[in-house]
């Protein structure tokens, strides 16, 4: 048996300051593929277990709370992709209760921090607590001007374009509501819409959505809005930020004249007279939480009047006149008829639950969850177990617990298998790791296809109507074995119309879609190689460090060197790493890869990186190198300033910005100190790129 993490209070400091190390990283790695990805790998509920073991921590060793702690922010900060808005007034978090208990200690906190007689009553607003995301809009002069995500809620995205096309949202407001005002609210996807985009995308082959919320997230951060209009999304509104006017003097009032002014408000939303009718509404719509047509998570309990919303103010991250009482995760119990292993693209060997069809919170679950054999031993799970399941806001339910008066006599514990049950070679666990893998590589079906879909996926090479599926088919059919072998399709043209389903027109659209992609940015090109921990935001650290395809090969050949200071310049990334480096030189130094990317690179064009102008210092200026540069060449020097946005000029003159000067520089040299220019020895001018890497 595995041991679960040490008890808080059983720590030593040092292993307190590990344990705080290692889960900032976790939540940080979490919450960026939540919120700027899309792409959970846990789910609720053991994110909140690491968050509530880091603030465990955090409070018996306060000298050792990091300055990146995770209690000190909220979400992630806003992708790139989207300019950035500043919030008028921050959007803030809840704090949560679990119990009723914490519910009654919430209002007589806010009893005793007013001052209040025990003759004074305390209304509360109780809302269904609506399981999307936040999103602030802002009116000037009645119309709609301005709309943004909560980002990590001082600063947001700018998705104002995305907004427009949900139509809870009023494009202009009735003429009472203020000059400037921001409402705030959310934003979610109703399930039976989910459950039919997910099966669009099925029939695609693209991605598919692990929740509502998530496929409203995904729907909502699409930089092309006409593709957001085509995903059905509403807005309940229950907040408010920037007001020029009055906006009532409760929160009921309020709600009341958002409903007047022209936005959704929710339709269960109660006043309660005390904490006790408030507590009766929670167990009411509990009771009715499957059969609402979306998903949410609690109830939130606002206190009503605002004059005491703006006596009570907020602690850290969270208002001290609202509380998020949350609802126990959804669970049935059901038979487990068989374990199965999936193999992914990794080579991760992942066990599943193949359950007996049940409906748990308005979903029919047939499978679930076993994450890997360490889970499975921990909760002793075998084939024939009646075991109870849980869905907390994820369709991928998970498995809880065993009923152990229910197991059938004579049943074994489950063993994993030591060889991978696609292509059999051996599975091993690396140190330190839980997941078990296939050694197979490439000669595994698996994980071959697995990577070639990945290749395909959304925010890899996107072709357009060539998903999952269709990689599926022609793999197994011979027209493509490795990822350059999509761009020779056209070969095969006869082949592929004559395909049953196909046809002349549609053969050509799947060409022309493939040739949009034969130019691809340098990020994504990185991305779609699927190099294990590897995923978007790592994609684009490398992309933005290297700037062209070529510099990031010969760095990663020359990385192999563990003295060389190719690789100490690839560990000092900011958020790379040694452990991403290792997986990194690992891909890159394997034969089959080297000649994967060898076709690859002779097939496509792959752009420099383009750097955001205002993330870089020298976008727009003008540079001259002159004498011998020692850590890399002048050709590479320039393309790495261009990739930048800079202009490389042969000549000095008053209109250049910066001279890079090494050893052996002339005249030139002497020019730039004639005229007062700015000039850097190659160590300063590396130093100024770099920073601008980090700002
Ligand atoms: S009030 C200062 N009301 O829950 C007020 N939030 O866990 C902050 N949420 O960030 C929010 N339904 O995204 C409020 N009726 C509701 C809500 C709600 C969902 C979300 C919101 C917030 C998160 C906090």
């Amino acid at each position: 048996m595995t041991s679960g993490p040490k008890a808080v209070d059983e720590l030593s400091e040092d292993e307190a300051r590990q344990a705080l190390a290692s889960l900032a990283e976790q939540i940080a790695r979490h919450d960026a593929l939540y919120h700027q990805q899309d792409t959970p790998e846990i789910s609720d509920a053991d994110y909140d277990v690491l968050r509530k073991q880091n603030a465990a921590i955090e409070e018996r060793f306060p000298n050792l709370v990091r300055d990146d702690s995770p209690s000190g922010r909220v979400g992630a900060a806003p992708a790139a992709g989207f300019s950035k808005v500043a919030h008028a007034r921050p959007m803030l978090s809840l704090s949560n209760a679990f119990s009723d208990d914490d519910v009654t200690e919430f209002v007589a906190r806010v009893r005793r921090f007013l001052g209040l007689e025990e003759t004074e009553t305390v209304e509360i607003v109780a809302e269904p607590k609506i399981d999307g995301l936040s999103a602030s809009l802002r009116y000037e002069n009645g119309v709609f001007a301005l709309g943004a995500t909560r980002g990590d809620g001082a600063t947001g995205e700018d998705i104002t374009a995305n907004l427009r096309t949900i139509t809870d949202i009023p494009e202009s407001l009735s003429p009472e509501a203020p000059a400037t005002f921001e409402v705030r609210g959310e934003v979610y996807m109703s399930r039976d819409d989910f459950f039919a985009l997910n099966e669009r995308q099925r029939a695609a082959g693209s991605k598919e959505f692990a929740n509502p919320r998530n496929a409203a997230a995904g729907s909502l951060r699409q930089l092309d809005a006409s593709i957001t209009a085509t995903r059905p999304l509403h807005f309940f509104a229950y907040s408010v930020g920037e007001s020029s006017g009055a906006t009532g003097k409760t929160h009921w009032e309020f709600l009341a004249l958002l409903d007047r002014w022209g936005f959704s408000v929710n339709p269960h939303s109660r006043l309660c007279a005390d904490s006790s009718e408030a507590l009766a509404l929670y167990r009411e719509i509990d009771t009715a939480r499957a059969s609402l047509p979306y998903d949410i998570d609690g109830i939130v309990y606002k206190i009503n009047r605002l004059d005491w919303q703006n006596r009570l103010g907020m602690v850290s991250r969270a208002p001290r006149w609202a509380i998020a009482h949350k609802f126990a995760a959804e669970q049935a119990e059901t038979l487990l008829h068989d374990i199965s292993i999936q193999v992914g693209r990794t080579g991760a060997l992942t066990p599943v639950a193949e359950l007996e069809p049940i409906t748990v919170g308005g979903v029919v679950v047939s499978r679930a969850t076993l994450h890997n054999a360490d889970e499975i031993e921990r909760k002793d799970v075998r084939s024939g177990d009646t075991v109870v399941i849980q869905r907390a806001g994820d369709v991928i339910p998970q498995v809880v617990r065993v009923v152990a008066e229910k197991r059938p006599a004579g049943s074994k514990p489950f063993s994993f298998p030591t060889h991978c049950p696609e292509c059999g070679s051996l599975v091993v666990q690396e140190d330190g790791e839980v997941v078990r893998r296939c050694t197979g590589g490439l000669i595994c079906p698996a994980q071959a296809l697995e990577r070639l879909k990945h290749f395909v996926s959304r925010n890899a090479f996107d072709i357009e109507g060539f998903g999952g599926k269709h990689i599926e088919a022609f793999r197994n059919d011979g027209l493509i074995e490795t990822p350059a072998d999509i761009f020779r399709l056209s070969d095969r043209a006869d082949e592929i119309a004559n395909r049953e389903g196909w046809g002349q027109q549609s053969a050509d659209n799947l060409f022309a879609a493939i040739e949009a992609r034969r130019t691809i940015s340098l990020d994504r090109f990185i991305y779609a190689l699927g190099v294990r921990q590897v995923g978007q935001s790592n994609a684009r650290l490398l992309a933005r460090h290297y700037g062209s395809y070529d510099i990031l090969a010969t760095a990663m050949t020359e990385a192999q060197d563990p003295e060389s200071e190719a690789y100490s310049a690839l560990i000092a990334i900011d958020g790379i790493g040694p452990s991403v480096a290792t997986d990194l030189i690992a891909f890159f130094s394997e034969d089959h890869n080297r000649t994967v990317l060898e076709d690859l690179s002779r097939t496509l064009e792959i752009e420099p990186f383009i750097q955001e102008e205002n993330d870089s210092p020298i976008a727009g200026r003008t540079v001259v190198f002159t004498g011998t540069l020692e850590k890399m060449t002048r050709g590479e020097a320039k393309a790495r300033a261009e990739t930048l946005g800079a202009k490389v000029s042969g000549s000095v003159s008053k209109k250049t910005d910066y001279v890079v000067a090494g050893p052996g520089a002339g005249s030139k040299a002497k020019k730039a100190a004639e005229l007062g220019l700015t000039i850097l020895s190659e160590e300063e001018w590396l130093d100024m790129l770099s920073e601008g890497n980090t700002s």
